[in-house]
Formats: C-alpha cells, structure tokens, sequence
C-alpha cells in the first residue's frame, strides 16, 4: 500500500497565515455539512491557489476531540483528546473550545483570505468562528519580542520524523497532531527590561540569534525549558509556525503558538515545563510578558483520508 500523503503540515513558514477555530453547532447535521466540507477543502484550495501559483497557498485541516465523533465514523486517533489545561503557580494555559482548524498559509494575505471566506461560507450553519486570528511575518522572522522565531526547528527528515504518525498508529499514518495557544504580550514591560535580561528569558542573543551558552544560559529561559532531552540523549522536536498578530490602536500584540507533533505527549510535556516549572515553582521567565488566551489540541488527518472525508468510515 503507498505511504499515507500527509496534509501540508511540512510546508515552510510564509509571510502571512489565517488561523480559523471553529465551535460546531448544535444538531445532527453539522458534522455531515463539515464533512463534506473537508472533502472539498483540497479543490477549493486549488481553486484559489492555482491563479497565483507562487504565492503556495496551502490549508491544514485539523479536529477536535469532541468534534471527531460528529464527524467521522470510525475510532478516534489514538493521541486525540481535549487540551488540558496546565496550571503552574503563577501562570495558568486554559484548555478553550475549538472543534475545527484550519492553518491557511500563503505569501500573500489576500489567498489566505478569500480560502478563508469560502470555507466559513461553505460551514455557515454548521459551524461559528470562534477565533480568527492574521498573523503575518516580521523582520527576520522575528515575533513581537523582537527575537527571531523558528531558529531550532528540525529540518529534513527529522523533520518528516518529529510530526508525522507512523506504524504506532498505523489506521492514522501520515496524519499529525497539533497544539495551539494565543498568546498576549505586555511589551510595556519586556520593553523595560535591558536586552541583556531579554536575552536571559529566551536563552540566545537578540541581534545575531545565536544560543546562548549553557555556563550562561538560566534554568527558566524559554529554550532551556522547551528543549526535552531524554536520559539516553534522544531529544524530542516539535515544529513550530507561530506568526505574531496585533492591533496597534487596541495595544494588543501576540503570538500565535502553533506546534506540530508526531505525539501530543512531545508538546504537553514542553507545556508543563514552561507554566509549571522544572523544577515546579521554576516557570518559564517570558511567561512572565506573555499570557495565553486560548488553547486547543487537533489531529490533523492525513490528505487521503479527508479527501474521502464524505463517506465517514
Ligand atoms: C509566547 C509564546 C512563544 C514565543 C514568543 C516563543 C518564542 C521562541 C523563540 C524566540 C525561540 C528561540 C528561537 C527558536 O529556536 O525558535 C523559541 C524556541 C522554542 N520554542 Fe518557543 N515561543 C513561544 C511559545 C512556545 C510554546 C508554547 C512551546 C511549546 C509548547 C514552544 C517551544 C519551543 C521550542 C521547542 C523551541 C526550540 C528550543 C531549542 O531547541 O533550542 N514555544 N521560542
């Protein structure tokens, strides 16, 4: 049998992403209206995307745990289930609702746009956005921190290998799981903090991006707690696409988290380093500037099978 063809999960960042969270509506016809949807979600990507070829406009189409019953008839994906929410001493990642993504990315905001509008056109009835969030690239890749973004993401075949499902799940091979979070800064106090204590809460240089040493680097910097190293040496990777956002007159500036994992076990346990603290009580110092609003687990069903999305099983 030919290897499962995974949704665009590997696609490189681009200059600008729509993220759509949808909350099903009550009834029995939602799901089935969803379901046809994802099975057209392929051709009316190709729809829009093919008149500007060189702006790669792709789509990510991942679901709920709570949704997937309604939606498809057959077991859920063994890693699936609600986000769970992680309270640290200080700082608390709230689990919010969220049935249906969609990560629609492309070199241009008017793709994203226009695939954004036919989907939630095609849902109308069975489905409400419960959050839309623009996000666009910044100089050098970097977030509204001001430090670049993306650096440490596994490339290649580590890559292939750290989020897409393989032979433990063999029924959903191909597939990924994926985690989200919107994250709110307070850049009035990161902004008063020197570039040297900035530094010091990411764990790498601000101007060149380059890690810091580990003699230097505290035991509450954002990479020391996000890097998971076994006993043994292995290290586990996710990917992330995270795209900052914001409304100037509304002072909000943010970051939307978005992290892709052969195992939701990987981001979980990256998660509770952060708010929890590792040590406990040790949390992650940009915490300290950044508050999550929302968070939400999908899996992300391999193209195959959401391309045959209309008949359930
Ligand atoms: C406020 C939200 C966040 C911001 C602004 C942020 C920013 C950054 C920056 C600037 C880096 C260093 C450069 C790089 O390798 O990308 C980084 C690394 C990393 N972040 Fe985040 N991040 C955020 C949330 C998260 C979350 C929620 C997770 C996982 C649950 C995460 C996982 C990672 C990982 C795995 C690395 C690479 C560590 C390494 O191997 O060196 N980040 N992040």
């Amino acid at each position: 049998m030919p290897a499962p063809t995974p949704q665009a999960v590997l696609a490189p960042l681009t200059e600008s992403a729509i993220f759509l969270t949808f909350r099903l509506a009550d009834g029995d016809d939602a799901g089935s209206q969803v379901r046809d949807l994802l099975a057209d979600l392929g051709g009316l990507r190709r729809s829009v995307g093919f008149r500007i070829p060189e702006g790669d406009l792709t789509c990510v189409a991942g679901i709920g745990a709570r949704a997937w019953d309604r939606i498809f008839d057959r077991p859920r994906p063994a890693g699936l289930h609600p986000f769970r929410e992680v309270v640290g001493a200080t700082h608390r990642a709230p689990a919010t609702p969220g049935d249906l993504l969609l990560h629609i990315r492309a070199h241009r905001l008017d793709l994203c746009f226009e695939l954004a509008q036919l989907v939630t056109g095609r849902l109308a009835g069975a489905a409400v956005v419960e959050d839309e969030v623009h996000g666009f690239r910044s100089f050098d890749q970097r977030d509204l921190l001001g430090f670049v973004d993306g650096t440490e993401n596994p490339e290649g075949e580590e890559r292939r290998a750290a989020v897409l499902v393989g032979d433990e799940d063999a029924s959903y091979a191909g597939g990924s799981y994926v985690i989200t979070q919107k994250y709110l800064h307070d850049l009035t106090a990161w902004k008063a903090l020197s570039v040297e204590q900035q530094e010091l809460a990411i764990g790498r240089s601000k101007a060149d991006d380059i890690e810091m040493p580990d003699d230097r680097k505290p035991s509450n910097c954002h990479v020391a707690l996000t890097t998971l190293v076994d006993a043994d040496g292995t290290e586990h990777a996710i990917v992330r696409d995270n795209m900052p956002f914001g409304r100037v007159g509304a002072g909000e500036y943010g970051t939307y988290f978005i992290g892709y994992a052969r195992d939701p076990a990987v981001t979980e346990r990256m998660l509770r380093r952060m708010f929890v603290g590792e040590p406990a009580g040790n949390h992650d110092r940009v915490l300290d500037f950044s508050t999550a609003v929302t968070g939400n687990l999908y899996f992300v069903p391999p193209a195959d099978l959401l391309d045959g999305a209309a008949d359930p099983s």
